[in-house]
């Protein structure tokens, strides 16, 4: 972990993010900042996380950051530990993910990705909101976030591993939820449609309903300040999330599957 040294008045209002040094989580990262909150910023590419820290610093708060890959999952319980017993964790948002599906050259999805996505979008930050759930029980207070998508509530055939894992992580936030509220801990699911971010600008085609990610930003701060368990944005996928559950199966494996999908590298 590196940055500057915290002050005794920042213990327990940090704000843990992943994925800190791209889109969403890196919106989040000054959104927080101007809102006076020091944060613990984490990323995989250095030179992007460190240009998201600098402009979050500029705002006056301390800001923490730590390089790893979430693929090692005991790494980032580790990590995790160790952030909190030197800055307490007042937020936890694992915004952290990946965006991967099968291109339409592919006849199947590749085996090592379908595991990379799991460890990435499900196995890690579940295991990080325990950990997080750990350090908060014991203080009596504080909040998890998980970032999902509005596909965990769609089979996709042409990204199984994405709206398996997302699906997988939905399940986990909403138990998680309900078993934490009893404690004082807060727990926000978020299961954005489409967002700008370098992650959806690899999906070619249509992405109807697109949301700039510093209004995404916005709508998930205020989910975790009205302490929200699950936010569906736009809402129009609430509605599709309805309708999925309403139409039989034989009709819904033939929408599903004439949906055609390609990404770029
Ligand atoms: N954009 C959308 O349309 C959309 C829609 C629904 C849900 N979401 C979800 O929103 C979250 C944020 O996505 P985004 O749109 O902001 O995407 P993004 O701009 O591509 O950012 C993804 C972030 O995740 C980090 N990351 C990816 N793999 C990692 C790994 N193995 N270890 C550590 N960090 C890793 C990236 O780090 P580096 O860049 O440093 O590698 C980056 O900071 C994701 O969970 C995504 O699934 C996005």
């Amino acid at each position: 972990m590196t940055g500057s040294t915290a002050s005794r008045t920042d213990e327990g209002r940090y704000v843990l993010i992943t994925g800190a040094s791209s889109g969403i989580g890196a919106e989040l990262a000054w959104l927080y900042a101007a809102q006076g909150r020091p944060l613990l910023l984490w990323g995989r590419d250095a030179a992007r996380l460190e240009a998201v820290a600098a402009r979050a610093r500029a705002c006056g708060v301390t800001v923490q950051t730590r390089v790893l890959d979430l693929a090692d999952g005991a790494a980032a319980i580790a990590a995790l530990r160790a952030d909190d017993a030197a800055h307490p964790i007042g937020i936890a948002i694992l915004a952290a993910g990946l965006g991967d599906m099968r291109r339409s050259d592919d006849v199947v999805e590749k085996a090592e990705d379908v595991l990379r996505l799991g460890l990435v979008n499900y196995a890690t930050p579940s295991a990080m909101a325990a950990a997080a759930a750990e350090c908060m029980v014991a203080r009596g207070r504080g909040h998890i976030v998980m970032l999902a998508s509005v596909a965990a509530f769609h089979a996709l055939p042409f990204a199984a591993a994405y709206s398996g894992s997302k699906a997988g992580l939905k399940r986990f936030a909403e138990a998680q939820q309900m078993a934490l509220a009893p404690l004082g801990i807060g727990v926000t699911l978020v299961s954005p449609g489409f967002v700008d971010t370098p992650m959806s600008r690899r999906v070619v085609g249509a992405k109807p309903f697109l949301q700039s990610a510093p209004s995404a930003a916005r709508r998930i701060a205020r989910a975790v300040a009205r302490n929200q368990p699950h936010l569906v944005f736009p809402f129009v996928f609430s509605v599709l999330r309805l309708v999925d559950t309403l139409v039989p199966w034989p009709l819904k494996r033939r929408i599903l599957a004439a949906i055609r999908a390609d990404q770029t590298d």
